[in-house]
């Protein structure tokens, strides 16, 4: 992989030990951490009681090798600790990727429409992006293989696809990235992982052995629900992980983020609840478009991208004045459709509604 060249004699930040590393190491019961320059005297009192049940010492900073966090997730996955990279959201971890890797002279490849912060960041860092237009809403990963030349440094995919939630065909994925040449690092960004039934997805988290230069992207922000927090994650190969290690700040996750992914890390059923009743209401939402006549794309998501029969930017203005927030396809590239969040039943009842409205309004036959 073609890494920063000042990246080659660099090691990631090396933590100092943490006052539980040292109990355990020598059997003391009390240590003293007169290490890191941290305040003797705690935090304010009233931030005390806030979290007033959280086993957090304010003054201390986080761990940033997210040890529990890190254990737990390498077991959940069945990977070994040092696959792994946590970010402060998967954003930071599009960040640290694109300044470890792009730069003048380099290029990357995105599909577009997708997730914007892919061509930001490179863009940023003086790269040059070549964007490869969806087919029928999908990655054309042909038109990816087609774009690769001898500066392609990284390759970005997101399945499912935000905006249009549509998963990258398994059978072409794994294709794709047996011909990918080995020195450009492929991030399949799986952010709305959790939602995806498909029975044909295959578990990225197997290809990493496999293709060395792959990094999978997950979150604790949306299935979790912990977006607050800032809790995103990396697996990949170790030399991958550690040279994005480098660029990583050495305390980028809050104690508290890192305690509140463990605790969620932990609850199964929440997940599969959220995935259930995601799917029941999706296909509420699929009915209503077929009744109405309007193009919806397949999403293994929890946002559906939905036509509308006017431009994107009036619906999305008139169902703000109904109290309903939706993204304009206007400025996601895909004029004439709005992204909509998947809600619970009370909430789409109340879209649903208000969208039916707007396309009386608008005239349009059922
Ligand atoms: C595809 C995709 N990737 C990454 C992110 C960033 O998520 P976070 O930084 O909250 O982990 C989002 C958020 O909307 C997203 O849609």
């Amino acid at each position: 992989m073609q890494w920063r060249k000042a990246l080659k004699d660099m090691k990631p930040y090396t933590p100092g030990k943490s006052i539980e590393d040292v109990k355990k190491m020598y059997g003391l019961t009390d240590v003293v951490k007169l290490a890191s320059n941290e305040n003797p005297y705690g935090t304010v009192p009233a931030v005390q009681d806030y979290f007033e049940n959280m086993s957090i010492n304010f003054e201390v900073y986080p761990d940033g090798y997210a040890g529990i966090l890190r254990t737990k997730m390498a077991e959940k996955l069945g990977v070994a600790e040092n696959r792994l990279i946590f970010g402060s959201g998967s954003d930071e971890l599009i960040v640290i990727i694109a300044r470890a890797l792009l730069g003048p002279g380099t290029n990357t490849i995105t599909a577009t429409p997708t997730f914007p912060q892919y061509a930001h960041h490179a863009e940023i860092e003086g790269a040059e992006v070549k964007e490869i237009p969806l087919v029928n809403g999908h990655h054309d990963l042909n038109g990816f293989y087609q774009a690769i030349d001898a500066d392609t440094s990284v390759i970005w995919l997101c399945s499912p696809n935000n905006p249009t939630g549509t998963l990258i065909n398994q059978e072409d994925l794994i294709g794709f990235l047996e011909k990918v040449p080995e020195n450009i690092l492929v991030v399949i960004d799986e952010a709305y992982f959790e939602y995806i039934v498909d029975p044909n997805y295959v578990n990225t988290v197997d290809l990493i052995d496999q293709f060395q230069n792959v990094i999978v992207l997950r979150t604790f922000s949306k299935a979790y629900g912990l977006a607050a927090f800032r809790v995103g994650y990396g697996i990949g190969h170790p030399t991958i992980i550690t040279n994005l290690d480098i660029v990583r700040s050495p305390f980028n996750i809050t104690s508290t983020s890192l305690q509140l992914a463990e605790i969620a890390l932990e609850d199964d059923s929440f997940i599969t609840m959220c995935r259930k009743l995601n799917r029941e209401q999706m296909e509420r939402f699929k009915e209503f478009a077929e009744v109405n006549n309007l193009h919806i794309f397949d999403s293994e998501a929890n946002f559906l991208l939905i036509e509308v029969p006017m431009s994107a930017t009036d619906a999305t203005e008139k169902l703000l004045g109904q109290g309903f927030i939706v993204r304009s396809g206007d400025a996601l590239g895909v004029p004439g459709y709005i992204r909509v969040t998947i809600g619970t039943e009370s909430q789409n009842d109340g879209f649903l509604e208000a969208f039916s409205a707007l396309i009386e309004g608008a005239g349009l036959e059922k």
